[in-house]
């Protein structure tokens, strides 16, 4: 059932993902060679502290991070730990923040340094797919016109699309209905009302689409070891074009 929110709970989202959004810029800031996840990890949880906000990963499913981090191949839920962040590497930070009973949850893919080409056109291509599948998130619209979207943008590029893994409602729980994957046809699913509030949020690999979950229950990794970038908002569905959640300014 997909949860429609009202102007009230709508004003309150606001405040989710503008917290979200600077979460995931000040921790991006920090990201430079020799720092370790865990540190950037720890950062997350202070600015959350004074933010009186929570982490919204922190123990779901048992996850033990406040934020994900992810290096390279890892494509999402990576969890931070000693390993540091080096030169040429791409860092995805994924935050989710709840204030008030209301989530926002929003990712980007950091370059650190110089990147080869073909990485940083990676990067480029997934952040331009997201902002393909908002365009798409408009009242009269159906759910499958975001998928197809984004997919059109990333087979356009060269590049796969993660399959196992989809965007989703949220709202009070980060994760709500409904499933929004980033491929197929256009014109399939619900219809897309106002007051719906949606996580987009490719997942876009370099190689390959085949992924797989690290030991650790986890860390999820590309097959063939290429690089993969995430990028996702937190959106509202109004009747003209979304509305980003998970952005710092106030108003457009
Ligand atoms: N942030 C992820 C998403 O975008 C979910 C992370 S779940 C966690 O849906 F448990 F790993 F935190
Ligand atoms: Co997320
Ligand atoms: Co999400």
């Amino acid at each position: 059932m997909i949860i429609l929110k009202t102007e009230e709970e709508l004003e309150r989202m606001r405040v989710s993902g503008r917290l979200a959004a600077e979460l995931r810029d000040r921790v991006a800031e920090r990201i430079e060679p020799g720092v370790t996840t865990a540190e950037l990890d720890e950062y997350a949880r202070d600015i959350l502290k004074s933010m009186e906000a929570e982490s919204a990963f922190y123990g779901y499913h048992g996850y033990p991070g406040n934020i994900c981090i992810s290096i390279n191949d890892e494509v999402v839920h990576g969890i931070p730990g000693k390993r540091k962040v080096k030169a040429g590497d791409i860092v995805s930070l994924d935050v989710g923040v709840r204030y008030e009973g209301f989530v926002g949850d929003t990712a980007r893919t950091v370059v650190v340094g110089q990147v080869d080409e073909e990485v940083m056109r990676l990067v480029a291509v997934t952040e331009e797919a997201l902002a393909a599948g908002i365009a798409q998130a408009r009242a009269g619209k159906r759910l499958s016109d975001i998928s197809h979207a984004i997919e059109s943008v990333v087979e356009m590029a060269g590049f796969a699309v993660v399959r196992e893994f989809v965007g989703h409602g949220v709202g009070r729980n980060l994760h709500e209905d409904p499933q929004i994957p980033n491929f197929g046809p256009p014109g399939r699913g619900p219809e897309l009302r106002p007051g719906m509030t949606l996580a987009i949020e490719p997942m876009v690999n370099l190689g390959g689409a085949g992924v797989r979950v690290l030991k650790d229950g986890w860390t999820v990794v590309t097959k063939d070891g290429k690089p993969s970038a995430h990028f996702e908002h937190t959106v509202a569905v109004g009747p003209g074009p979304a509305e980003i959640l998970t952005c710092q300014k106030e108003k457009e």
